[in-house]
């Protein structure tokens, strides 16, 4: 097989008079995928251009991060930070991250979080730290503390921190060890409520004040919010607030758990506040969690979304696909709860939940 696909590319590499076209930049795209172990960096300034226009096109498709680590491509590294900044703590800004961290481009990567631009900062960090490279994550921590940097960047740095396993980790390090400045509790809080980890969650609630709910008077029963009706315009800046990292409804959130953009024509009211308040009630079938551990020390939890007798792919919070050999996984533990956590209802008033629960009924599927 291989040695057709050279002789075809041969055959282009000698044809006279081709026009560096789109259909020829992809023939020569697709055709060096192909040959294994092909380096780029040794190829014809004419396979150079082709690749690079033909990503250029592709800017954050799944062939253009597949392409770029396959070939080793560094000199994409200014549009992988942009895509990182871009597409904050989403699945392509993390890969873009990691990408950088996998070519070494640390200088690059800290001078961008020297930026004074806040929302920058905050995005690049968030992609760090979901792109679950420990190196990614060892950038984003000394913010948390920083003396020179202001307390929109502290804080900041505590919300990307939620955005992978590794940094929860960190950051509940923080809190332990007492580094954890007070003003930075509440933003930790809302991390810890939202992670995904139950034994993270009962870790950080001995050493940071967990909130409790915002009205803490205990909730009427469900079968009494059910027939309640709320503000379903107040309902999505809360689904915005607290759901979202894992969720998507249309456009908006991040794909972890399952898409909530008809969640109305499925569940009834009552079933809405059941999902909420106890979500180990009924898991979602194909979400059901698991923590692995891996032959390089790392353990991850979240779920199978695909298996094959060469690759274990896993969903981890961040709608990050984690790819791995059957043979890096040493242990799987099924988790007797949901990945989604219990408590979120403590993040908001007894109203905001009814808001909540309104908007999400109003999710059909078009008639
Ligand atoms: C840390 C990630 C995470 C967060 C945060 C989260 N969820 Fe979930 N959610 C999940 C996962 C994973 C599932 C699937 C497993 C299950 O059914 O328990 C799920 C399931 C659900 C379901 C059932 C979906 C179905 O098709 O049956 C609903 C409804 C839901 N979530 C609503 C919410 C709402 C509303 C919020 C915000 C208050 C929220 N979730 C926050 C991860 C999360």
């Amino acid at each position: 097989m291989v040695v057709s696909f050279r002789v075809a590319l041969l055959a282009l590499l000698f044809a006279p008079c081709v026009r560096a076209d789109e259909a020829q930049d992809a023939t020569i795209f697709e055709t060096i995928q192909r040959i294994d172990g092909f380096d780029l960096s040794q190829a014809s300034d004419k396979i150079k251009g082709a690749v690079n226009r033909v990503l250029k096109a592709k800017l954050g498709e799944p062939d253009y991060f597949e392409a770029v680590r396959r070939f080793q491509v560094t000199d994409q590294s200014p549009e992988l930070l942009a895509l990182a900044v871009e597409k904050g703590g989403s699945a392509e800004g993390a890969e873009a991250a990691k990408l950088l961290l996998d070519f070494g481009q640390d200088a690059m990567l800290k001078e961008a979080l020297a930026d004074k631009d806040e929302p920058t900062v905050a995005a690049l960090m968030a992609s760090l730290v979901a792109s679950n490279h420990a190196k990614g994550v060892a950038l984003v921590v000394p913010f948390v503390t920083d003396e020179a940097a202001g307390a929109a960047t502290h804080r900041a740095a505590v919300t990307a921190l939620g955005f992978g396993r590794e940094g929860e980790q960190s950051l509940l390090e923080l809190a332990k060890s007492k580094k954890l400045p007070e003003a930075l509790h509440v933003a930790a809080s809302a991390v810890f409520l939202k992670s995904s980890d139950p034994t993270l969650r009962e870790e950080a609630a001995k050493v940071i004040a967990m909130p409790t709910a915002a009205g803490s008077a205990p909730l009427p029963p469900v079968a009494e919010l059910a027939k309640r009706n709320g503000d379903a315009a107040n309902g999505k800046t809360v689904f915005q607030r607290i759901c979202f990292t894992c969720h998507q409804v249309g456009d908006i959130g991040i794909n972890f758990g399952p898409a909530l953009s008809e969640i109305g024509s499925k569940l009834p009211k009552d079933a809405l506040f059941t999902a909420i308040l106890d979500p180990s009630a009924g898991i979602s079938f194909g979400f059901e969690g698991y923590e692995m551990k891996l032959k390089d020390g790392t353990t991850l939890v979240g779920f199978i979304s695909s298996e094959t007798a060469d690759e274990v792919a896993v969903s981890v919070p961040g709608g990050i696909v984690l790819r791995h050999p059957p043979g890096d996984i040493l242990e799987r533990k099924k988790l007797p709860v949901s990945l989604m956590p219990q408590g979120l209802q403590a993040g908001m008033t007894e109203e905001e939940l009814v808001d909540l629960v309104e908007f999400l009924a109003g999710l059909r599927k078009p008639e």
